[in-house]
């Protein structure tokens, strides 16, 4: 267990400050390897159990377990030194109760050294979150379109389409801030609702397929480099690094089958 934070890693209070400031930039990684490659680049790195879909072949997160998300915790914080991590708390490990919420996010906390958790879930999940954050678990929240409810919401659902389910989802925005949140993650939400939220809450929101007028964006990094198949719509692809992948590999078959791989440059010769 280890407990070493760096003295120049972006802290709890440097994202809560960023309220209606510079825009604060998430990426999700999943391993040392993209935790590399992100952190110089973002003030959030966030372990998402969406990584049960894009790193494990799954087709809901529902399958992420805490052993899994500390693993990958772990490996990202090896490899993350200026940015503040968030682990995702994965379904079923915080619902039941506070107090089963406290064991599993001070677990999460302890065996990964993150800065934070995050968990879904509104209004219902406000007692939760006051009772972390009073204990000194800091909690991102995550409201809108919870890819955790996904079998409730019968699919990834956009959220507030029909007008009648902004002021409760706007509620639920409300509720966790108040309750300690010190950022909300807003998924999936129509962009005027994101706005009007963004500027009704004290602390930050982090939009994703919500509005550019949130405090934040966070995307799955996969999406974004263009390496998982498909994509939301919300997703950008800032690259297409899956057809880059396909070409380099597709010439590394080719050179292993007619045998210019590997060269002399590529081989040890005996010297006697
Ligand atoms: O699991 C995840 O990656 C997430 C986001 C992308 C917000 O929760």
């Amino acid at each position: 267990m280890s407990f070493h934070q760096s003295s120049d890693r972006i802290t709890v209070p440097h994202i809560r400050a960023r309220k209606g400031a510079k825009p604060i930039v998430a990426l999700t990684a999943y391993s040392a390897l993209t935790a590399r490659l992100v952190d110089p680049h973002v003030d959030i790195i966030l372990v998402g159990d969406s990584l049960a879909m894009v790193e494990h072949g799954l087709t809901s997160t529902l399958g992420a377990g805490l052993d899994l998300m500390v693993l990958h915790g772990r490996s990202v914080m090896r490899a993350a030194h200026h940015a503040l991590v968030v682990v995702d708390m994965p379904f079923g490990s915080y619902e039941r109760s506070p107090q089963v919420a406290f064991d599993n996010a001070a677990r999460v906390m302890s065996e990964t050294s993150c800065s934070a958790v995050k968990l879904e879930g509104g209004c219902a999940m406000a007692e939760t979150i006051a009772f972390l954050t009073k204990r000194g678990i800091p909690v991102m929240a995550h409201v809108g379109l919870t890819p955790q409810s996904v079998m409730t919401l019968g699919g990834f659902k956009v959220q507030g389409r029909d007008r009648d389910d902004w002021s409760r989802i706007e509620a639920d925005a409300v509720g966790v801030a108040e309750a300690g949140a010190f950022a909300v993650v807003l998924e999936g939400t129509v962009e005027p609702l994101a706005a009007q939220i963004t500027r009704r809450l004290v602390v930050p929101t982090i939009g994703i397929g919500a509005s550019a007028e949130c405090d934040g964006q966070v995307l799955v990094l996969e999406d974004m480099l263009g390496l998982t198949e498909r994509a939301p719509r919300f997703a950008r692809r800032f690259d297409h690094l899956g057809l880059a992948a396909d070409k380099a590999i597709a010439s590394y078959a080719e050179a292993v089958r007619n045998r210019s791989f590997p060269g002399a440059d590529e081989t040890y010769q005996f010297k006697s």
